[in-house]
C-alpha cells in the first residue's frame, strides 16, 4: 500500500540534536488469545529530529506498523511511543492528513489540493479565513516550482501523469511545514526514471526543509540514496537487526548510486535480508549472526 502521512504540526524552530521519535521496549501484537500476530518485537528506536531514516525489511516485518504507531494509528501492546516529546497514547493526536493512491480530489485543481491541508490543519485553518490566502497560495507556488511543475497549478489531477500526481503529492505534503514525513513506499507504483527523479526531488525538499522523515521501502537504493540512516528490520515479529549510518555526501547524484561504496552498501543490505528471511523458521531471537557486518 502506499500512502503518505504527515504529522500536522508547523515547524517551530528546532533545538539541536532533539529527539522527534522514540520507541521505548514498544511492541504490537494484533488480536488475542490463539489468533494474536505478534507483529511486532519489542523495539528500541530513537530518531533525532531532522533525521531521514529509511526502514527496510521483507514483507510483514512491521514497518508500516511502527509508521502507524508515530502516528497513533496504532497502540503499543507495551511500552512507550513518544513524538515530539509527548507521549502518542495519551494524547488526541494530530495526524494532520492520511492519503492513499489515488491522492488528489478531482474536481479540485492542482493548486487547491495542495492547499487543502492549510484548509484543515491549525494554525493554518485560521489564518486562512484571515486572508493568509495569498501568502499560502505563493507557497504553493514555490513548491510546485521546487518538483517541477512551475504552470501547473490550474491543472486538474487528471490532466497529470503518474509522476507528476506524486510531485505534487509531494508539495501537499510539505505545505504545512510539517516537522515529520511519514512516507510508506510512496514511489513503489512508478517506474524507475520517474522513481529516480522523485527521489532527487525529496532529497532537495528534505534539505531545505529539514523535516524527520521515515521512510518505508522494499527499494534499497531508494534507502541509500535518501537516507541518513537505515534499519533492518526482520521478519515477524519484526525487531531492528541492523541499524547504520548512511554518510554518502550530499547532495547525492543517482551517478553515485552505480559507484563501488554505494554497490556495497546495497549488496550488504541485500544480504542482510537474504539471510534473514532465510533464517525465518528459527524463532531463536538471540541469533546475533547478521549483527554489526560493515
Ligand atoms: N490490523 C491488523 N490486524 C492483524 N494483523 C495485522 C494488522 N496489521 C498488520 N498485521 C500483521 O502484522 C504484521 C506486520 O504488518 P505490517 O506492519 O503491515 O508489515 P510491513 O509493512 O512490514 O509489510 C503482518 O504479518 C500483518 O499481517
Ligand atoms: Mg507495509
Amino acid at each position: 500500500m502506499n500512502s503518505m502521512q504527515i504529522v500536522g504540526e508547523p515547524a517551530a524552530a528546532p533545538t539541536k540534536a532533539q529527539t522527534a521519535i522514540e520507541l521505548s521496549a514498544t511492541s504490537v501484537t494484533f488480536g488475542r488469545g490463539p489468533t494474536a500476530t505478534p507483529a511486532l518485537a519489542e523495539t528500541n528506536l530513537s530518531i533525532p529530529d531532522g533525521e531521514f531514516l529509511a526502514l527496510v525489511g521483507p514483507s510483514g516485518c512491521g514497518k508500516s506498523t511502527i509508521l502507524r504507531l508515530v502516528s497513533g494509528l496504532v497502540r503499543p501492546t507495551s511500552g512507550v511511543v513518544v513524538v515530539g516529546g509527548r507521549e502518542v497514547a495519551a494524547r488526541a493526536l494530530r495526524v494532520g492528513m492520511a492519503f492513499q493512491n489515488p491522492t488528489m480530489l478531482p474536481w479540485l485543481t492542482i493548486e487547491q489540493n495542495i492547499m487543502l491541508p492549510l484548509k484543515i490543519v491549525e494554525p493554518f485553518r485560521s489564518q486562512f479565513k484571515k486572508q493568509r490566502k495569498l501568502a499560502f497560495r505563493d507557497k504553493a507556488h514555490a513548491l510546485l516550482a521546487q518538483v517541477g511543475l512551475k504552470g501547473f497549478a490550474n491543472k486538474f489531477p487528471w490532466q497529470l501523469s503518474g509522476g507528476m500526481l506524486q510531485r505534487a503529492n509531494l508539495c501537499r505534503a510539505l505545505i504545512h511545514e510539517p516537522r515529520m514525513l511519514l512516507l510508506d513506499e510512496p514511489f513503489g507504483a512508478l517506474d524507475q526514471f520517474t522513481k529516480e527523479e522523485l527521489w532527487t526531488i525529496l532529497q532537495n525538499l528534505w534539505l531545505a526543509h529539514k523535516p524527520t522523515v521515515l521512510l518505508v521501502t522494499h527499494d534499497l537504493r531508494e534507502a541509500a540514496f535518501l537516507a541518513s540512516r537505515i534499519c533492518v528490520m526482520s521478519p515477524r515479529p519484526g525487531r531492528v537487526i541492523d541499524d547504520s549510518a548512511v554518510t554518502f555526501a550530499r547532495p547525492r547524484t543517482i551517478k553515485m548510486t552505480f559507484e563501488p561504496e554505494f554497490v556495497a552498501l546495497n549488496q550488504r543490505l541485500r544480504d542482510l535480508i537474504v539471510d534473514i528471511r532465510g533464517v525465518e523458521s528459527s524463532d531463536d531471537p538471540s541469533d546475533a549472526s547478521l549483527e554489526g557486518t560493515s
